[in-house]
């Protein structure tokens, strides 16, 4: 298992460009098994969960290739098999995705039920009791999701909880339901809206991304395309916060403006300043320490639950004392263990943290334990005074596209240990 080696206090100055967006990414390679004929996909990130997406569809019969750059060409023309195995779906959960398109497209399929997770225990139930009410006929049995059904019939489905994968599985199946569906209570967030314009670039008919309501007229088939996948928000949001925590100046290129509102707000109340222009943004916090926040996580377009451990980092060093409150996910604390072995003093109880923000935080050995609590623990390790070892970075590598590059690029001093 490869570690991250950090040797913190650096003021960060310089440029990156962000990667393809890891959420709108898995869905829309899922959403492939929809179409006909093979479809471009452009600005996928490398990344292991991307390359568990490639493996999961090519044990289908999904021929995937590499196109020119960071393309792939993907074509379900040739679907041999609906089965998504237990060894791949525990790796990565996000493997259910592919359960709506494969009963839309092929009337069966054989999903392995996700287990347990590190942030939670993550049911699919809605899923699930979604793509029944479109008439699919679903067992679970022996840990697998199998399910049957004719054409799928349109239905008014009020998710009872705002999920996002559950959203994009209920609006791929829609796609090809006879008649017309409506999603309320949707989940919002912009991968949602990336996920729906590549399905109508492939011939679908969905109405109201980016609102609560979505409305899918189905239609008997979907046609392959080419499209770009959208910049990564928490990305952006991540290296934001490596520049504030160390004070210094940075560039982001390729982002999304509109997509980030609610972190970028709380990055200006910490007092960073703040400047967009033709898909760039510049963060300057030279010479300052950040003032506590508080931050309450929740869908979008509220305060992102994948940014929360990254902003306790900036928290544990600031001015003040912060209350956070996690409303998404029941265990997503873990890294506060690991921060305080840094020197952090944070206290938990429930699903609030009250973060004392120190002067300073000091090099350990941490372990990471899912993908955006280790970035928080990266980003802590910058500011921390000597040296941090970062242990189990395989969840670092799931979504965060050469991290030590482009830390290397705004000037940390970072290297990756090889295991
Ligand atoms: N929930 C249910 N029943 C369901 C589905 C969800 O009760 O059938 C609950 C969950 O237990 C949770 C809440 O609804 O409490 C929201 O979960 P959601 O379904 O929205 O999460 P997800 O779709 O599994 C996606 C992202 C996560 C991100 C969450 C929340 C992908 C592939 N994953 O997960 O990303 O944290 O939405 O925004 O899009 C990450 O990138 O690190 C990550 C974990």
């Amino acid at each position: 298992m490869d570690k991250l080696v950090i040797v913190g206090g650096k003021a960060l100055e310089g440029e990156t460009r962000i990667s393809g967006a890891k959420n709108a990414t898995l869905p829309i390679l899922a959403a492939c098994l929809l179409a006909e004929g093979p479809s471009l996909v452009r600005n996928v990130p490398h990344l292991h969960d991307v390359t568990t997406s490639i493996e999961l569809l090519s044990g289908m019969g999904v021929r995937v290739t590499l196109a020119d750059g960071m393309g792939l060409e993907v074509d379900a023309g040739a679907v041999d098999n609906v089965h998504a195995p237990y060894d791949l779906v525990k790796t990565m959960r996000a493997s259910i995705l592919v359960l709506g398109p494969l009963v839309a497209r092929f009337g069966r399929a054989d999903v392995s039920l996700p287990g347990g997770c590190a942030i939670g225990s993550r049911p699919v139930n809605l899923h699930i009791d979604g793509l029944a009410a479109m008439g699919a006929d679903i067992r679970v049995e022996n840990g697998y999701i199998r399910a049957s059904a004719g054409r799928l019939k349109g239905a008014r489905i009020v998710l009872e909880t705002v999920t996002v994968t559950g959203t994009e599985n209920l609006m791929m199946a829609a796609t090809l339901a006879e008649g017309t569906t409506v999603i309320e209570n949707a989940a919002r967030e912009p991968e949602v809206v990336d996920l729906a314009c590549f399905l109508n670039r492939m011939g679908a008919r969905v109405q109201g991304a980016g609102t609560d309501t979505l409305v899918i007229e189905g239609v008997k088939r979907l046609h392959g395309t080419e499209y770009e996948v959208m910049p990564d928000r928490i990305e952006t949001g991540t290296y934001l916060i490596a520049g504030a925590i160390t004070g210094g100046l940075i560039t982001l290129k390729n982002i999304r403006q509109g997509t980030l509102d609610a972190v970028l707000a709380k990055l200006q109340e910490a007092g960073a300043q703040i400047r967009c222009a033709d898909n760039m943004i510049t963060l300057d916090m030279r010479g300052r320490r950040p003032r506590a926040v508080d931050v309450r996580t929740a869908p979008y377009p509220a305060f992102p639950t994948d940014m929360q451990a990254q902003f306790m980092a900036l928290n544990a060093i600031a001015e003040g004392t912060a209350t956070m409150v996690e409303t998404v996910f029941e265990n997503r604390y873990m890294h506060v263990q690991e921060m305080e072995r840094m020197g952090a003093d944070i206290r938990v109880q429930g699903n609030v943290a009250v973060v004392h923000g120190v002067e300073r935080l000091t090099g350990a050995p941490v372990m990471a334990t899912d993908l955006r609590a280790s970035a928080g623990l990266v980003l802590g390790a910058l500011v921390a005074e000597g040296e941090t070892e970062v242990d189990r970075i395989y969840h670092i590598d799931r979504g965060y596209e050469c991290i030590e590059e482009k830390l290397g690029q705004l000037g940390a001093c970072i290297r990756r240990i090889p295991q």
